[in-house]
């Protein structure tokens, strides 16, 4: 793995892991990491990065769906594997405008996957979501063997993503590996989704938008401890298989949201308490009420845990939105694209 294709290094996770990937791991290639800067791309997620890793890291920007470009990274790059991130994440805007989904989830993998055939690649890792395999009652585990049954055009074109990556490692002999991992959590989340809107509102003392009567459960984990097991299964996944990535951290989203609350009040008190803002508002359509992770078969194979607790994790997320103000005020403005014409004279 010297030349590593890294799509979607811009967003939430992706820009986790490369900072992760650079400055913390064994990895000692070079990281192309290929972006278009949708709303939920943000160079200033990687600020510091091209200065201190010059000679490692470069960053194009670029659509995952356009041949011309793809094609030019591995002539002028010579990329030898894929950690392929990049996609629409968020299942609210999946279902007001789904086409963006089917184009950059579904037909842009398909387009890296065939010039990762064309060309040969080492490795094409792909990250995929836990929503693939739909909804569990109360008990239960996703483990890798349950059936796909998604329920939104985003988990869909997730789904088929996948399904993708696994027919091109069948036919094709492509080595892949497919991680399918529950809900992140931790610093440059963009703020649409559940976590990073609470710290956020709660700390503008503005309404905290619970969907139905906030008893959904999702299974939390920190965002590092996803960019470790990521790079554990690049490095000693069994190619062709998929790995289940979970936090083991079962909670209903009320109780998430006043966990949150709690924190807010130690850190920032207001005049009242923070949970007085909770307000039920109504349902995500087709909403999913509960993913837990089966994760056993990457513990057991590749040995990985989650280092973090939901309680220290949660409580460091908190004050990393506190402590990032310009950040989200920028996002939240739109004003990064000025400040990103600013530090890298207009992209
Ligand atoms: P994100 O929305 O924060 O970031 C997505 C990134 O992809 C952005 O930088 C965006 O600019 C880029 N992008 C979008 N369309 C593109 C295109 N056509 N060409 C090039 N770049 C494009 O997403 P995230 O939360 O960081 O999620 C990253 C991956 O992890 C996704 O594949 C998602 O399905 C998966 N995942 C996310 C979670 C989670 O909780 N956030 C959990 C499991 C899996
Ligand atoms: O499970 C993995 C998935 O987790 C990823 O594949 C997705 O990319 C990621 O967005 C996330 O999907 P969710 O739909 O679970 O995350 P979201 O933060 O949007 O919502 C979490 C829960 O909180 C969900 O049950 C809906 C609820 N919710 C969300 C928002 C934004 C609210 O109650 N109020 C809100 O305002």
């Amino acid at each position: 793995m010297k030349n590593m294709l890294v799509t979607g290094g811009c967003g939430f996770i992706g820009s986790n892991f490369i900072r992760i990937l650079l400055s913390e791991s064994d990895f000692t290639g070079r990281i192309i990491n290929l972006d278009k800067l949708t709303y939920a791309g943000n160079l200033e997620n990687l600020d510091g990065v091209s200065d201190q890793f010059k000679d490692r890291y470069v960053f194009v920007k670029g659509d995952i769906c356009d041949s011309e470009t793809v094609s030019e990274l591995f002539k002028s790059y010579g990329v030898d594997t894929i950690c392929h991130f990049a996609a629409e994440s968020h299942v609210d805007r999946s279902i007001v405008q789904p086409d963006a989904f089917i184009r950059t989830n579904i037909n842009g993998t398909f387009n890296l996957l065939e010039y990762a055939r064309l060309n040969g690649v080492e490795l094409f890792h792909h990250i995929s979501t836990d929503e693939v395999y739909g909804s569990l009652g109360e008990t239960g585990l996703f483990t890798e063997t349950t059936p796909y049954s998604p329920n939104s055009p985003y988990s869909a074109s997730k789904a088929a993503s996948d399904l993708l990556v696994r027919a091109y490692f069948k036919t094709y002999g492509i080595p892949v590996t497919i991680s399918n991992c529950s809900n992140n959590y931790g610093p440059y989340q963009f703020p649409e989704k559940l976590i990073p809107l609470m710290i956020l509102n709660g700390f503008e003392r503005k309404a905290l938008p619970v969907y139905g009567r906030g008893v959904n459960i999702r299974d939390w984990l920190y965002v590092r401890d996803h960019c470790i097991a990521i790079w554990k299964i690049m490095k000693h996944g069994k190619r062709g298989e998929t790995y289940n990535i979970g936090g083991d951290c079962e909670i209903r989203n009320i109780d998430v949201v006043e966990m949150i609350c709690n924190l807010l009040d130690e850190i920032c008190p207001g005049k009242t308490p923070a949970r007085e803002l909770i307000t039920f508002v109504k349902d995500r359509p087709g909403h999913d009420m509960r993913y837990a992770v089966d994760s056993q078969k990457l513990q057991r194979e590749l040995k990985w845990r989650p280092e973090e607790t939901f309680e220290s994790g949660l409580a460091k997320t908190v004050q990393w939105y506190l402590d990032h103000t310009e950040w989200v005020n920028r996002i939240k403005s739109g004003a990064y694209t000025q400040w990103i014409s600013d530090h890298y004279g207009g992209i």
